[in-house]
């Protein structure tokens, strides 16, 4: 098959069905469900999300990061805060969060705001991060162009040099995010693309909880 006949691929969905009583009264209960069902069924990259950011003009942008923790109040990943990302959620905290995991035939939708994590939270998951990857943090300016690949591994090198193993500064434009939702929506392939979808809207701090045609 080649490109020109990407229109005949067709996968017939069969999940189990998504309905009100069956799902938890709040997403983060119910995400957390799907995320271990997704571990359980291991699932490629379950932790990779798709964030979308938005310019002061209203340009979108998206990148795929990897979460790294979840509760109530809301989901974090770490990134460096002079990247495009890090500018568009400056001037615009609205974001959008997107899992796929095709395994299991589900998507989750997350939209939200989003904040800086403290500091300190930072620095305890950078240093429980590999000795390289704390160098990578302090070598990339992420987002920014390069001469050439060996202008980045200079700066590897450099930074090596400058920090030993087990005294790695945290870097000041790296740290960590948090998307507290307002609204959250599970989809679940079905068959004959019947899909189900609930899709959970925070109303006066409580959350409603309403079906959508697929
Ligand atoms: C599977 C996967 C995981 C990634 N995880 C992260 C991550 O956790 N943090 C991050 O800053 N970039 C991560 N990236 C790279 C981003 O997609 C992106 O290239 C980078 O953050 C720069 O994005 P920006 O220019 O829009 O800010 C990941 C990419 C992939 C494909």
């Amino acid at each position: 098959m080649n490109s020109s006949d990407l229109s005949k691929i067709r996968t017939e969905y069969s999940g189990k069905p998504l309905t009100k009583d069956s799902v938890a009264g709040d997403p983060l209960t119910q995400f957390n469900i799907w995320m271990n069902e997704a571990l359980a069924a291991n699932a490629n990259e379950p932790t990779a999300m798709v964030v979308s950011t938005v310019s002061e003009r209203y340009t979108p942008s998206s990148r795929v990061v990897l979460l790294k923790g979840v509760d109530e109040t809301g989901f974090v990943f770490f990134t460096n805060y002079e990247s495009l990302k890090g500018k568009q959620v400056s001037q615009n905290r609205n974001v959008a969060l997107l899992f796929f995991w095709p395994e299991l035939e589900r998507q989750v939708r997350i939209e939200g705001q989003i904040d800086k994590v403290t500091e300190a939270e930072s620095y305890e998951y950078f240093s429980s991060r590999p000795y390289e990857s704390q160098i990578g943090a302090w070598a990339s300016k992420q987002s920014t162009p390069l001469r050439d690949r060996d202008e980045l591994i200079e700066k590897f090198v450099e930074f090596l040099q400058m920090y030993p193993e087990g005294a790695v500064p945290l870097p000041p434009q790296w740290g960590g995010y948090r998307v507290k939702p307002i609204s959250v929506e599970f989809w679940q392939g079905r068959e004959s693309r019947l899909h189900d979808r609930i899709k959970y809207t925070l109303d006066d701090s409580s959350w409603k909880t309403e079906i959508l045609s697929p």
